[in-house]
Formats: C-alpha cells, sequence, structure tokens
C-alpha cells in the first residue's frame, strides 16, 4: 500500500486535463506509442466529437523511480549522483500503482468530479498559463479541499505564445497561500516538466491509509469499498467501479450492497488499464472493479458501500459502518422526454436504467400526457447535461423522441391556497386558478479579466439580476456577483458572456431559493395547432420578445411542408407572434414541354385542390431534429 498514489486531475473546461492524462499515459507506457491518440481518456464518441469531458475515467499506471529520495529532482542527475557516489547497486528501484481519474471540467458535469474526490488522497490543480484561475478551478478546488486532498497546483500550457505563467502563478500563490516556487510550470502539449509533476504526486500525496489489510481479514472483519461509478456489460451485468477502503475483494467472494440490500457473488475483480484488466483480488487502497452478474441497474448505487458477508447474514449488519456516501446532485432543469412511436416505451425505459448507471446525476420519473402519450419527465444539472442525454438517446440507443423545453421548478400558489410544484409549462393550471408563481434563485459568480468588466456588466443588464458585489484577485481578474433567476442563467447566458469576453470569463452557481416572479406561460402553434413540448413559462416583460424569437427559430427548422403552415406565438390565448413556412413546390407540370398552356394550368389547380385537402386533414409532423435543435439556443 505504500507505493499506491490515488489522485485526481481538476480544473476548468478546456485548461488541459485529459491532455496532460495522455503525458502520463506515454510516460509510464500504459498505453503503447502506436496506440497512443490525443485525449485517450475521452472514450466516448461525443467526449471525442466535442472535445470535452462528460465522464469521470480511471485509469492505473505503474511507475517506477530510481531511488524515491531523489523525487524531484531531474532523472539524469538522479543517475548522475548514483554514478558519482559509486553505490548505485545499493540504491532500490521503486515501482509505484499511479491511480488517476480524469475528470471533467464543465459545471453541469461536477457531480463526476465530486465522486472522484472520494475516491483519491491527491489533487493535481491545473491552470491554463493563458487563462488564468476560472470559475470551475475555484468551485473544484474548494471540493478538493472540503474533501481534504493534497493540491498540488499546476499552470499547464506554458508552451502557448500569450501564456502568462508569472501572472497566474501569483493568482495561485494568492489563492492557495503558498509560495510561488511551489507550483509548477508544465506544458501537456509539449510534455515539459510532466515528469517532475509525477514525482511531486509520488512525494506529495500520502499512499492510502486503511485499517485491516486483505490479508489481515479475519472472519469478523467486514471489507469496504465504495461505489464511486458503474458501468454494463452483458456478459458480467453490472460492473461496479471502486475505490477499496478496507480489507478486499476477490472472485467468488460473497457480498453485499449496503444500502440496496442485493447479494452477489464477485464475478471478477480487477484493475482500469484504463480498459478492464481482470486481476486476482482487490485490496485496500486499491481503486478497481467488482462485475456483479447484476442485470438489474438499479441494485448497484453510486454512493452505496460493497462488503464482505463472508458467514454473516445480512440480517445481522446491524454494527456495521457503510462509508460516507455522497450529496445527492439536485436537478435544476427538467424535461420531457415522448418516444416519437409508442412501442418504443419499453426501450426509453431501458435506456434510461443504463444510462444511470453511466450518469449517477440523472433522475427519471414517468409521465403521461394527453397529446403525447407515455413518456418520462427527466431531470438535469444544467443545459449541457440535457443536450448530451437527448444526443446519447438517439446514438447509443438509436430512439426518436419528442423533447419539451426545458424548464426548471416553479413553486405554484393557488387561489384556494394549495401549492404545487411544476417541472413543465403545460402543467400549469389556468391563469384563473393561480395566485402566485415562484421561482429558484441563484447566486451567481462571475470570474473575468478586469479588461473585460464593463462588457460584462452590461450583458448581465440585459438578464434580469440584482447586483451584489465586486471582488478582486490580483488587480487584472475581477468576480461579479449578483442574484439571478436560475431560468435566466440556464438559456444562452453563458455562451453570450463567453463571447463578450473572448471567452475569458467564466461563472458558477448555487442555489439558493425561491422567488416570485411576474411570470406568464407562452404556447406556441404549429398549423393551428397547440405543440405542448414548446410551451415554456416567462417573465411577463420578456413574453413578446420570446415569442418572436420561438418563431422565428421554429420557421428556421421545420421543415417546409405541401402546404403553408402558420407558426404563432400565444399568450392567454391572444397571438403575439405569427411567422408562416412557405408551402414546398412539387413541379407537377415538368414532364410538359411546349404545348397547350391550358394543360399545364389544369394540373397546377389539380395540385392546389389536393394541397388544399392535405392541409385541412394534414398535421404536421415534427422530426426529432426540430426538438433536439430547439434545445440549442
Ligand atoms: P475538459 O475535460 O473538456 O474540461 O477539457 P480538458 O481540460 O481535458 O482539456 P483538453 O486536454 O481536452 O485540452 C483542451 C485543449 O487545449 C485541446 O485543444 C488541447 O490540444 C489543448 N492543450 C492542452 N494542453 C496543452 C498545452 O500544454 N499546450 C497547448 N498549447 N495546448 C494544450
Amino acid at each position: 500500500m505504500e507505493n499506491i498514489r490515488n489522485f485526481v486531475i481538476v480544473a476548468h473546461v478546456d485548461h488541459g486535463k485529459s491532455t496532460l492524462a495522455d503525458r502520463f499515459l506515454e510516460l509510464t507506457g500504459t498505453v503503447e506509442k502506436r496506440k497512443m491518440q490525443e485525449q485517450y481518456l475521452d472514450t466516448m464518441e461525443l467526449e471525442r466529437e466535442r472535445g470535452i469531458t462528460i465522464k469521470l475515467q480511471p485509469v492505473r499506471m505503474l511507475y517506477t523511480v530510481r531511488d524515491v529520495g531523489n523525487v524531484g529532482v531531474d532523472r539524469n542527475e538522479q543517475f548522475e549522483q548514483a554514478e558519482r557516489s559509486n553505490n548505485s547497486n545499493k540504491q532500490s528501484d521503486q515501482t509505484y500503482i499511479l491511480n488517476l481519474i480524469d475528470t471533467p471540467g464543465h459545471v453541469d458535469f461536477s457531480y463526476e468530479v465530486s465522486r472522484s474526490l472520494v475516491a483519491v488522497e491527491g489533487a493535481i490543480l491545473l491552470v491554463d498559463a493563458s487563462k488564468g484561475v476560472q470559475a470551475q478551478t475555484l468551485a473544484n478546488l474548494h471540493l478538493a479541499k472540503t474533501q481534504g486532498l493534497v493540491i498540488i497546483p499546476a499552470v499547464n500550457k506554458i508552451d502557448l505564445p500569450n501564456a502568462r505563467t508569472a501572472r497566474v502563478k501569483e493568482e495561485l500563490s494568492y489563492l492557495l497561500e503558498i509560495e510561488q516556487d511551489e507550483i509548477l510550470e508544465v506544458s501537456g502539449k509539449t510534455g515539459e516538466n510532466v515528469e517532475k509533476l509525477l514525482q511531486a504526486v509520488i512525494e506529495k500525496v500520502p499512499p492510502p491509509n486503511a485499517s485491516i489489510k486483505y490479508q489481515e481479514l479475519s472472519i469478523k472483519d467486514q471489507s469496504r469499498a465504495l461505489i464511486f461509478d458503474s458501468s454494463f456489460d452483458a456478459y458480467k451485468g453490472v460492473i461496479a467501479y471502486v475505490r477499496v477502503f478496507d480489507g478486499g475483494f476477490k472472485r467468488g467472494d460473497k457480498i453485499a450492497s449496503w444500502a440496496t440490500k442485493a447479494k452477489f457473488d464477485v464475478l471478477e475483480t480487477g484493475f482500469f488499464a484504463p480498459k478492464l484488466i481482470a486481476s486476482a483480488e482487490l485490496s485496500a487502497g486499491d481503486i478497481g472493479y467488482i462485475a456483479t452478474g447484476l442485470k438489474d441497474p438499479g441494485l448497484v448505487r453510486v454512493g452505496d458501500t460493497l462488503t464482505t458477508f463472508r458467514n454473516i447474514e445480512i440480517s445481522t449488519y446491524r454494527n456495521f459502518q457503510p462509508l460516507a456516501g455522497y450529496k445527492e446532485p439536485k436537478p435544476m432543469v427538467f424535461a420531457s422526454f415522448f418516444p416519437e412511436n409508442a412501442e418504443d416505451y419499453d426501450l426509453l425505459k431501458d435506456a434510461l436504467g443504463k444510462l444511470k448507471l453511466t450518469d449517477a446525476s440523472l433522475i427519471y420519473e414517468p409521465e403521461s400526457s394527453i397529446g403525447l402519450g407515455r413518456g418520462f419527465r427527466l431531470g438535469f444539472l444544467g443545459m449541457l447535461h440535457v443536450e448530451i442525454i437527448s444526443e446519447r438517446l438517439k446514438r447509443e440507443f438509436n430512439l426518436s423522441l419528442i423533447i419539451s423545453s426545458p424548464s426548471v421548478e416553479y413553486a405554484v400558489k393557488l387561489t384556494n391556497g394549495e401549492e404545487v410544484k411544476i417541472r413543465s409549462a403545460s402543467l400549469l393550471p389556468d391563469v384563473s386558478k393561480i395566485g402566485s408563481i415562484a421561482e429558484p434563485i441563484v447566486d451567481i459568480e462571475i470570474i473575468t479579466p478586469s479588461s473585460y468588466l464593463g462588457s460584462v456588466m452590461e450583458l448581465v443588464s440585459s438578464f434580469r439580476n440584482t447586483y451584489k458585489a465586486t471582488e478582486y484577485l490580483g488587480k487584472e481578474t475581477a468576480f461579479l456577483k449578483y442574484e439571478m433567476p436560475l431560468s435566466e442563467v440556464i438559456t444562452d447566458f453563458y455562451d453570450k458572456l463567453k463571447s463578450v469576453s473572448s471567452g475569458y470569463a467564466s461563472m458558477s452557481y448555487e442555489l439558493t431559493g425561491v422567488k416570485i416572479g411576474d411570470l406568464t406561460r407562452l404556447d406556441m402553434l404549429v398549423a393551428g395547432e397547440l405543440v405542448e413540448p414548446f410551451s415554456r413559462i416567462v417573465p411577463k416583460s420578456k413574453a413578446y420578445y420570446e415569442g418572436r424569437a420561438m418563431a422565428a427559430k421554429l420557421k428556421e427548422i421545420i421543415p417546409p411542408q405541401w402546404f403553408e403552415v402558420a407558426i404563432q406565438a400565444v399568450i392567454s390565448g391572444k397571438i403575439i407572434a405569427r411567422e408562416s413556412i412557405r408551402a414546398r413546390r412539387k413541379d407537377v407540370t415538368g414532364y410538359l414541354y411546349g404545348g397547350d398552356v391550358t394543360r399545364k394550368m389544369k394540373l397546377l389547380e389539380k395540385q392546389k385542390k389536393g394541397k388544399k385537402k392535405m392541409k385541412e386533414t394534414g398535421r404536421v409532423n415534427l422530426p426529432q431534429e426540430v426538438f433536439l435543435k430547439m434545445l440549442k439556443r
């Protein structure tokens, strides 16, 4: 156990975690050079396409250092020293097991980060030398500190021509209250100082500390492992990704999960290389996997404790102490998902169960609607999360879905005094029955270089907000604090913030409570029919603007039909905006050439009649693309 180091890399989005991990994989020979590809640990197709990490990814690396006493010293120098003292055979090579968990940087996936942190003892805090400290740098640093992890700060991308390494080091030393020379300067791209960073991990991160080792287990002792993630395999069933804290597990062991009370035999144990590699056992301090053989994803819950029950029945677990789990993530945004074909309901249900295994922050509950049949209401951590899950359901499970406009959770007071929680505009009661509508409020913190302060403040003023404070980190980095309704923050605020600050400003937010707002329901009609999924709850002051914007967008993305299609935005029965999509024209006269013009007229007349009939009976069939595009503002 002395030679195990468990650590994560945390950073703001795009500060170079996955690229640094690539260098670690190369350096330790975990991945052969010819098999190496950029951002190796981002294995999901969507991750590679978008260049972002969505899921945490553990990997075990082996690394040999000559004489640990010289850690931090250049390897050549170590060698020379050994030569000089002429006692090289006294020096023992030390091989370390380095368990790294690569984590996502985007705020929507911070639940992945918080789970990784519980499984490790140290964290590399990476900061982009051209961007400096950003919102998720702080948020993740805070998480790591709360967890009591050893923090190893490093400034990354020092090879960039616009790197401001000295300034960023200054910011970091101020933030962490440490000397600047404790901060490493690295480049994940060129590999500069990456080995030094790895050696710093060995030197500074403590080995795991466990009360009982596997070999010392007595019949009365319990082994304990915390599930931090999971996946599904058709043959091995649910695979639990675990950090073993006490004792150990091996194939054939009879084990149980604490919260779900599931019992099973261990099918296989192993490590992440980063593919799953079977091992004889998993012992205290290890990060690895346990194949459970269970087919029901619901039985293996992230945050639960796995334990052996050897000769002890699960009913006598009274004295058993489960490991501290995770704070359940609180969904911020909700959207309804209905299968386009009603018979796909079970497929959708199955798909959600499987997605939940790899994304513990996803929540869902059944829902039904008169117009759309049976479906599910899903809860998400943010808009990027909505987009990613929608995209995964489409790609990985081949499902065609109707997706409603995402909504926050409103607390509606009815005139009869009752209070109801509404997570979808289409469920809002009639206006005459509503006393008030309260919406969730967040404290938002924007970090921006001082030079963009003006444009950021101007942007915020176009959203509903209450100014709270401005603070500074050094001279050139400002923190702006506001209170805003959550629904304002989750729209296109983030994209606009990026664009007014040339990508430099970043933000994080925290739910603080609810406040009554002046809100109303906005509906969209397509060809005269209400399309429930497009209904939204909007502030009255913005209703006209929103209605016009939605109608214009729908006009752009609904494919033309054989007849003209009207798109209307409606508030309380009043049409506030209208657009129309021109009919598609099929050239019914194409095969006529020359000849009698009346024949051509006759054909066109026939087509017109046909279209009229179609318009009377025709409903516009909205393809899934339309719903997916409406999710992106
Ligand atoms: P998320 O996980 O999505 O937050 O991103 P990440 O932190 O893993 O960043 P990633 O490794 O994907 O790198 C983001 C971008 O920065 C990529 O285009 C990399 O090629 C680039 N990059 C990473 N490290 C360096 C570096 O040291 N120097 C330079 N010049 N570019 C780098």
